[in-house]
């Protein structure tokens, strides 16, 4: 496993164990248009997955609030991600499996209960906090490569994405008092580096 430090630290992101494997962004550059049409279909599930939340508790007044507004948000990146590839002539590629996403989801505990919603919200902070890793790896490459206008915009969402992850972690300990919220992010966040040591490099976020 490597041990490289993420390229623009962030203090909001602390659970991730490992950083990407070197090589990763190699391959997503090499495909840039299947790279952005996952990281497109990626913006899109973060916003069903916020709204699915929600609609699942609709009487966590906080939570709703801050789901409406992370829907908004992802929604946005959405937006510009195709505005981007619209620019440069790319249609958007049908979804592919998440092998990423299924695997720590798989890891969530079932039932109606506290455990449940803290593992839903747990999962959903350290996908935002992969992705904020990767969508800077991500930037940090087109920089080299001189596409600069297309690396600040990725710069800037992975600044985003950090937020999210701060979102998700902070509802956890609000809204799931029964739980050690710290223990659990360290259990998942140590299935969440075993899954991203084993993933191949693929022209994707995750
Ligand atoms: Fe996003
Ligand atoms: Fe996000």
């Amino acid at each position: 496993m490597t041990t490289r430090d993420p390229l623009i630290p962030d203090e909001r992101v602390d659970a991730l164990r490992i950083a990407t494997p070197p090589g990763w962004e190699a391959v997503a550059l090499a495909d840039l248009h299947a790279t952005m049409s996952d990281h497109a279909h990626a913006e899109k599930k973060a916003a069903l997955a916020g709204l699915s939340l929600l609609n699942a508790e609709p009487e966590r007044d906080d939570l709703v609030a801050r789901m409406a507004k992370l829907a908004r948000e992802e929604i946005r990146h959405l937006d510009q991600v195709l505005g981007h590839m619209r620019a440069r002539g790319w249609s958007l590629r049908p979804d592919r499996a998440d092998r990423f996403a299924r695997a720590l989801i798989a890891e969530r505990r079932g039932g109606r209960g506290e455990a449940a919603l803290c593992d839903r919200l747990l999962v959903a902070a350290l996908i935002e906090a992969r992705s904020w890793e990767r969508l800077n790896l991500l930037g940090m490459a087109l920089a080299e490569a001189g596409e600069d206008e297309l690396a600040a915009f990725y710069v800037e969402l992975a600044r985003s994405e950090a937020g999210h992850y701060r979102v998700f972690v902070d509802l956890a300990a609000s809204e799931c008092p029964g739980e050690d919220v710290a223990a659990r992010l360290g259990e998942l966040a140590e299935v969440e580096a075993a899954v991203i040591a084993a993933l191949p490099h693929e022209p994707r976020i995750h």
